[in-house]
């Protein structure tokens, strides 16, 4: 299902970009399995090795605040005992006070990638088209696949000085339009202007994913202009400048009348008590998250200054990390480092196969880096 390109007639579609061979069946049981599911390789996840410099899956390199720590230790055991609240009640008034909008424009999830299954179980039947500019975040093929709905992929416009929202994207009869802004895996923005202009013209729903936002420049969020777009969407994560990636906690924003809807596809209590009360304690301490951007807004300056001095070139971030031009060394660089103990993230996929991506680690996470590229390089 995944991967037709705009413009493509029917019956040229792209290998989907997950497929793999089905592995040989030893249980014949999995002969009842969808054929869309037998098939599909499934997402890649980035590695997750916890001895190693981690730089491959774009988490905060500093930890959450004493305020989470101290929420964390208050779980009481009656309150593992019970089930947690199905609506999260007091984490969604606390982001509704945080973010500018009532408690009914939102719905809280098991991580945005929760948030993101909801979406597409509700809007998108077999046969459905969703949409996503090209390269971005590869889950949205794989929830495609499915749903047993077909993704379009169209082409971010590529420019040396970013890449460009593809003006395709409200043409080509998707339902359901994906936009990770900063994305993934380019960290470039797309201003909030063209996303506005990109909603009025789009017959379906826009989905801003910011995942990444709050380490863009202010004025980069959806936010203050949802009340005007009751087509769009955003969805907010607390794995990246919350550095909650381990709690799993994810926020969705939309109409009221959506957020309803949308309450009746969720699993009943798709958030743990525990992950409600960190992520409530995360959004009272705004002082934390500032430091946390604000460093990591300075480190990005160090890495970028690293990347240049091997003469690689990456397009202007807004995230915490940076897609580096590296090369068709780009693998064995990727693998030397693996062997270092220092993971970063590359792709054996068109676009991506000569790129680099790195998240913007803490210092010593930088010098370690700089230290292992001199070796390698
Ligand atoms: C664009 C984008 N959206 C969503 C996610 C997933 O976020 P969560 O950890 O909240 O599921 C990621 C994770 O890398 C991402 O890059």
């Amino acid at each position: 299902m995944a991967g037709r390109k705009a413009g493509q007639a029917p019956g040229t579609l792209r290998l989907p970009i997950l497929m793999a061979a089905p592995r040989p069946a030893s249980c014949s049981a999995v002969r009842h399995l969808r054929p869309a599911i037998a098939a599909m390789a499934g997402y890649t996840p980035g590695e997750q090795v916890l001895d190693c410099i981690k730089l491959n899956t774009n988490e905060s390199a500093r930890p959450p605040g004493p305020k989470v720590m101290e929420a964390l230790q208050a779980i009481t055991s009656d309150r593992l005992r019970l089930y947690p609240d199905p609506r999260a009640t007091e984490l969604r008034r606390v982001a509704a006070a945080t973010y500018g909008v009532t408690p009914e424009q939102i719905l809280a999830g098991n991580g945005s990638d929760d948030c993101l299954t909801i979406l597409y179980r509700a809007f998108l039947a077999p046969g459905d088209r969703v949409a996503a500019p090209w390269p971005t975040y590869g889950l949205y093929d794989d929830l495609a696949t499915l749903q047993g709905a077909e993704m379009i992929h169209v082409d971010w416009r590529f420019a040396a000085d970013g890449w460009h929202l593809p003006e395709a994207l409200a043409t080509v009869g998707a339902k359901l339009v994906l936009l990770a802004n900063p994305n993934n895996p380019s960290g470039t923005l797309v201003p909030v202007a063209d996303l506005r202009r990109l909603a009025e013209r789009l017959d379906g729903i826009l989905v801003v994913d910011e995942a990444y936002v709050d380490f863009a420049p202010e004025g980069s969020s959806f936010l203050p202009f949802l009340d005007a777009h009751p087509n769009v969407v955003v969805l907010r994560t607390f794995s990246k400048s919350y550095s909650l990636a381990g709690g799993r906690l994810g926020l969705l924003f939309a109409h009221p009348d959506l957020v309803a809807h949308l309450t009746k596809v969720k699993d009943s209590y798709n958030v743990n008590h525990v992950t409600q009360r960190l992520g409530i304690a995360a959004l009272q301490d705004a002082a934390w998250l500032d430091a946390l951007v604000a460093g990591t807004v300075a480190e990005r300056k160090r890495l970028e200054t690293l990347v240049a001095s091997h003469g690689w070139t990456w397009v202007p971030t807004a995230a915490n990390f940076l897609l580096c031009e590296v090369g068709p060394r780009a693998e064995a660089i990727y693998l030397a480092l693996k062997e270092r103990r220092l993971l970063v993230r590359w792709w054996n996929k068109p676009l991506l196969n000569t790129k680099l991506r790195i998240t913007v680690g803490t210092p010593e996470q930088t010098d370690r880096l700089a230290a292992e590229l001199k070796s390698i390089v």
